[in-house]
């Protein structure tokens, strides 16, 4: 097939795997691959109560069906190698060399620069919406993508939705100041619209590198744009709540004092302020947050 005709997105979840394969044979000493033509997979069924979201369990799959070169599947997103750079994902990071997580980020922000790879750059956006809190954060909340109060400020949830997370927060018995917040996407989606597929892609790198130099131990995904893109799962949030996922960012390098992130799926908070019947249902994913962090609900005063 003429690279034209190539299909231009790559599945998150190949992409992972394919990285993991590169490094694996990076690690070997072997930096000359060639094209075999289209590789695709489905992603195995999980477990209910525990999914693995990292790329670790597909790679098996993945050596047999390059081994095999079998043919693509009907429902799969077909991609190779050399459609898109893997190559540039396990190429060493400016971060990599400085094990200090302000200095790590602000090369990362660096990096990010007055950003222009997606298409968001030039539809109204103000500013780049970084993230923000505690770089050694063992919290993290992501979010969908910065809102017209973000834009202005520069700084994620800000506005409304943001004051019911910061009371989600302390309702955990933790400040803002305590946790890492950030979005999938840094740039501000113009009328607030859901960010799409190539934006998401390009942006996420971004935010992979943010999540490897914090470590945190928990992940909470605020609403299905945040669970979909980091889990690389297309499922209802009725099906994506209520359990835990094992993260590992993928497009680092692999971290031996990290084993990875927990990560659990909770309601967006700007649902929850158009449907406030279900902060019984958020407050019952933040409590298993809690159990496993072992943090204490604040005391209340008279
Ligand atoms: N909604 C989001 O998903 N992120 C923000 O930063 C603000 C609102």
């Amino acid at each position: 097939m003429p690279p034209t005709q190539m299909p231009s997105i790559l599945d998150p979840q190949l992409r992972r795997a394919l990285v993991e394969r590169m490094r694996y044979y990076n690690e070997m000493g072997i930096y000359d691959f060639y094209q075999r033509g289209p590789a695709s997979f489905e992603p195995p069924e999980g477990p209910r109560d525990e999914v693995r979201a990292d790329a670790s369990s597909l790679i098996p799959t993945l050596q047999t069906e390059l081994r095999e070169e079998m043919p693509a599947r009907k429902s799969a997103v077909v991609a190779t190698v050399a459609e898109e750079n893997v190559f540039e994902i396990v190429t060493p990071k400016p971060e990599y060399g400085t094990s200090d997580p302000v200095a790590a980020l602000k090369l990362i922000r660096e990096d990010l620069g007055d950003c222009t790879r997606c298409k968001l750059h030039k539809q109204g956006r103000k500013q780049i919406v970084f993230g923000v809190g505690n770089p050694n954060a063992e919290l993290m909340f992501v979010g969908e993508g910065p809102g017209a109060d973000e834009d202005a400020q520069g700084e994620p949830f800000v506005g409304r939705a943001g004051q019911l997370l910061n009371n989600m927060i302390k309702a955990m018995g933790l400040q803002r100041e305590d946790v890492y917040i950030a979005n999938i996407v840094k740039c501000r989606p113009p009328g607030n619209r859901t960010p799409e597929r190539d934006e998401c892609d390009t942006c996420s790198p971004f935010l992979m590198r943010q999540i490897a130099v914090i470590k945190p131990k928990v992940i909470v995904a605020l609403g299905a744009v945040a669970a979909k893109n980091l889990l690389a799962i297309n499922a209802p949030m009725s099906e994506l709540r209520g359990r835990w996922y094992d993260f590992k960012p993928a497009g680092v390098r692999s971290d031996p004092t990290w084993a990875g992130a927990r990560l659990a799926v909770t309601y967006h908070p700007a649902f929850l302020l158009r449907d406030p019947r279900q902060k019984g249902e958020a407050w019952k994913d933040l409590q298993r947050v809690m159990k496993y962090l072992d943090l204490k609900p604040p005391q209340k005063t008279e």
